[in-house]
C-alpha cells in the first residue's frame, strides 16, 4: 500500500508541471552570450558617440528624421518643445533609454534656451512657420528667435550651429515668411560666424505636405498660377542625412548649403506624377490669385489654422538654386539624392483605389516616368 502511494505521488509530481499551463508571456529569458555590448562604437541602440545635440523644432516633419538619426547612433539628443509633451512623444523610442531628453522651453526666453543648449556640442535649429499666430509673428520666430538661439549657443560654447532656412528665402521675396527667413540667416551669421545655413527646397516623405496634400485632396485640389510654380522636391531623409554629415565634418564650418532635386519640376508635373502613381485622376482647380488671397485673409481670422495668405504667397515662389560656387550642395557631402519618381509611390500608395493597391511602380505604356532622368539609387529610409 505504501509503495502504491509512493508511486502515485511520483506520477502525480511528474505530471504536475504539465498541468500548470504556461502563458505566452512567460517566455524563459536566457543569456546567450557572456558579453554585454556597452560603450562606444556602432553597436546599435547601446552605442554612445559621447556627443550631445539640441534639436529645436524637433516636433516637425524634418525633426523626427534628424532626431532618429542622431539618437540611433548614440548621440544624446535634447528635444526642446512647447505646449504638450505629446507633440514629441514619438521621438522618445528613436534612441536608447535616456538618449532623447525632452525639455520644455519658450523661444522668447533666453534662460530656457540656455538650459537646453548648456551641455550640447551641436545645436540644430529647424524652427520655421508658414503663418503667423497671435503669439508669434514671423519676425519673432525667423529673425529674433533664430538670433537668440545663435547668441545663446555662442555664449554657452556650443561648437556647431546648423540653421535651417529655405531655398526661397530672399530679402525681396513676396512672402513675408521668406523675407524674414532671409533676414534670419544674416542675423545668425552675425551672431555665430561658424554656423551652417541649410537652404532646403520642399521636402517630401511620409508626413509631407506636397505629395500627401495632392493625394488627400485628389477630388478637389486647389492651385494658383496654373500650378506653374517651379519646385525642386527633396526627400526628407536626404536632408536629414545631409545635416548629419555637415555635423560630422569639421571642414564644413561656416558653409552654406542648398539642398534641392537635380531636376526641376512644376507643381503641375508633381500633380501628374501623383495622378499616375495613384492610378486616379486628381481634380485640380485653379483659383485666381487675388481671389484665393482674399479667401485666405478671411481664413486668417479664424481661431484655428486652415490656410493663410502668406501660404498663398509661398505657392508663388519658385525654387531656384543660387548656383554660386561658394554654396555647397549634396554632391559636396557625397550624397546622391533619391529619385522622386522612384521613391514617391511608397508615400502615397494608400491613396490608390483598392484594385490597384499592389500595382508595381512602372506599368507598360507610360512614357514620361519610365526612364528616371538621374541614376536611381538604393531606396533607403532613414
Ligand atoms: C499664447 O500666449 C498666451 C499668453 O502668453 C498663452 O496663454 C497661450 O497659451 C499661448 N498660446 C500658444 C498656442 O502658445
Ligand atoms: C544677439 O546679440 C547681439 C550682439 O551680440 C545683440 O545686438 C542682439 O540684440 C542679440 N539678439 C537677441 C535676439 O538676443
Amino acid at each position: 500500500m505504501r509503495r502504491f502511494l509512493l508511486l502515485l505521488t511520483l506520477v502525480g509530481a511528474s505530471s504536475l508541471p504539465r498541468l500548470i499551463r504556461r502563458g505566452k508571456a512567460d517566455v524563459t529569458v536566457r543569456r546567450t552570450t557572456g558579453e554585454v555590448l556597452v560603450g562606444r562604437g556602432t553597436y546599435g541602440r547601446q552605442s554612445w558617440t559621447g556627443q550631445t545635440a539640441t534639436v529645436f523644432g524637433c516636433s516637425g516633419f524634418l525633426g523626427r528624421y534628424i532626431v532618429a538619426r542622431l539618437a540611433r547612433e548614440g548621440t544624446k539628443v535634447i528635444v526642446p518643445y512647447r505646449g504638450l509633451s505629446e507633440y514629441i512623444r514619438h521621438l522618445r523610442p528613436t534612441g536608447d533609454l535616456g538618449m532623447v531628453i525632452p525639455m520644455e522651453f519658450d523661444l522668447r526666453n533666453p534662460v530656457q534656451i540656455e538650459e537646453c543648449v548648456r551641455y550640447s556640442d551641436v545645436v540644430i535649429n529647424l524652427i520655421g512657420r508658414n503663418y503667423e499666430t497671435k503669439n508669434f509673428s514671423f519676425d519673432q520666430v525667423h529673425v529674433e528667435g533664430a538670433q537668440r538661439i545663435a547668441n545663446v549657443s555662442r555664449e554657452s560654447g556650443v561648437s556647431r550651429l546648423i540653421h535651417m532656412s529655405s531655398i526661397c528665402a530672399k530679402t525681396d521675396a513676396q512672402s513675408q515668411a521668406l523675407v524674414t527667413k532671409a533676414f534670419g540667416e544674416e542675423r545668425v551669421r552675425e551672431s555665430f560666424p561658424g554656423a551652417n545655413i541649410v537652404r532646403s527646397a520642399t521636402m517630401y516623405g511620409y508626413e509631407d505636405e506636397l505629395l500627401n496634400n495632392i493625394g488627400k485632396n485628389k477630388h478637389f485640389y486647389l492651385t494658383v498660377n496654373n500650378a506653374q510654380q517651379k519646385l525642386r522636391p527633396v526627400c526628407v531623409s536626404d536632408v536629414a542625412h545631409a545635416i548629419d554629415s555637415i555635423r560630422d565634418d569639421e571642414s564644413t564650418v561656416g558653409q552654406t548649403f542648398e539642398l534641392y532635386n537635380p531636376k526641376e519640376y512644376t507643381r503641375k508635373d508633381i500633380i501628374d506624377l501623383v495622378q499616375f502613381l495613384i492610378r486616379e485622376k486628381v481634380w485640380h482647380v485653379n483659383i485666381p490669385t487675388p481671389l484665393f488671397r482674399t479667401f485666405a485673409k478671411v481664413a486668417d481670422l479664424m481661431p484655428f489654422h486652415y490656410t493663410s495668405h502668406h501660404e498663398i504667397d509661398m505657392l508663388l515662389a519658385d525654387e531656384i538654386p543660387t548656383g554660386e560656387p561658394a554654396i555647397k550642395t549634396f554632391a559636396d557631402l557625397g550624397i546622391q539624392p533619391h529619385t522622386l519618381e522612384l521613391t514617391a509611390l511608397q508615400y502615397i500608395r494608400h491613396y490608390r483605389p483598392s484594385q490597384h493597391e499592389e500595382d508595381p511602380i512602372e506599368p507598360k505604356g507610360y512614357k514620361a516616368f519610365r526612364k528616371p532622368p538621374v541614376p536611381a539609387c538604393k531606396v533607403h529610409l532613414g
